[in-house]
C-alpha cells in the first residue's frame, strides 16, 4: 500500500512549536511580508535573521512528540510490507526526522540548514544567522538566509511530490489549515484521480469537505490511533 502523508504545523503543535494561524500563531503577532518573503529580506535583512534565529532556537529544545513517532512506526510498517510511505512535510523543523523517519521530503525548505543569496549553495546549520557568515561555495559574505521557501517562492520537489502523489492509493493530511496552495491542492488532485483521502487535524480545515474521512483531535491522541487502525486493516 502507498500511504501519502502531507503534514503541517499542527502535527508540531504539541511539540511546542507554534502554528501560523491559529490564535496567538505566529502570523499573529509577526507581519509574514516582512520576515517570510524576499521583499522583506531585501528591506530589512537583520529582522528577517532575528525571525528565524529565535525559531532556530525554538527548534534546539524541541522534540518530537507521539504524532511523529507514530508516522515514523507507519513508514516502518509498511516498508515491512513490501509499502511505502511518502512523507511530505510544510514544516520547517526536524521533528518528523528525530522521531525517526527516514524520508522526509520538506516543500518549504528546512529551517536548520542556511542558503547562500548570492550562490544558492546550502549547508546544515543550527546557530545563528549573521550578516558576516562568509559563504564557503562563492566567498561572498551577507547572504545567509534560512533554507525556507517564502511566500512568493517556488516550493520544493514538486515533480517528486506529483509523481508520488499520483501513485498514492491513499492521501492523508494531518495538521493543516489547508489555506496554503499547492499544498492545499493536493486532496482535490488526489479526488481526481479517484484516491481516498482523509483529513486528521484539531477541527476541520479550510477544505475539509474534499476528503472522505475526517478525524478530528489533537495529533498526539489521534494519528497514533489512525496509524494502528490503517496497520489493522493491512
Ligand atoms: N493537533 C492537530 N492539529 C492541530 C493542533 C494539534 N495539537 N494544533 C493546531 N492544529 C491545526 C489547526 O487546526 C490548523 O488547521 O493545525 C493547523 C495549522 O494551520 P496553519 O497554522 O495554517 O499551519 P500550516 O497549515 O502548516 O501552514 C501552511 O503556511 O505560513 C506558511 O509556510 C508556512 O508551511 C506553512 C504554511
Amino acid at each position: 500500500m502507498k500511504v501519502f502523508v502531507l503534514t503541517g504545523a499542527g502535527v508540531s503543535a504539541e511539540s511546542g512549536l507554534g502554528t501560523f494561524r491559529d490564535k496567538d500563531g505566529v502570523w499573529t503577532k509577526y507581519d509574514l511580508n516582512e520576515v517570510a518573503t524576499p521583499q522583506g529580506f531585501a528591506r530589512n535583512p537583520a529582522l528577517v535573521r532575528d525571525f528565524y534565529n529565535a525559531r532556530r532556537a525554538n527548534l534546539a529544545e524541541a522534540r518530537p512528540n507521539a504524532a511523529h513517532e507514530a508516522l515514523a512506526r507507519l513508514e516502518a510498517d509498511l516498508a515491512k510490507r513490501g509499502g511505502e510511505l511518502f512523507l511530505c512535510t510544510q514544516n520547517v523543523d526536524d521533528l518528523h526526522e528525530k522521531a525517526g523517519c527516514r524520508r522526509v521530503i520538506h516543500m518549504h525548505g528546512e529551517l536548520a540548514v542556511t542558503r547562500c543569496h548570492h550562490c544558492e549553495a546550502t549547508w546544515p546549520d543550527k546557530g545563528p544567522l549573521k550578516p558576516d557568515t562568509v559563504c564557503a561555495a562563492c566567498a561572498r559574505d551577507g547572504g545567509a538566509r534560512p533554507h525556507v521557501v517564502w511566500f512568493g517562492e517556488i516550493p520544493l520537489f514538486m515533480d517528486q511530490i506529483e509523481d508520488a502523489l499520483s501513485a498514492a492509493d491513499l492521501f492523508v493530511s494531518i495538521g493543516t489549515s489547508g489555506s496554503v496552495y499547492p499544498a492545499a491542492g493536493f486532496v482535490a488532485e488526489a479526488r481526481a484521480m479517484g484516491i481516498a483521502t482523509c483529513e486528521i487535524n484539531l477541527e476541520p480545515s479550510a477544505n475539509a469537505y474534499v476528503f472522505d474521512e475526517k478525524v478530528y483531535g489533537p495529533a498526539t491522541e489521534v494519528v497514533p490511533a489512525w496509524v494502528e487502525r490503517l496497520l489493522a486493516r493491512l
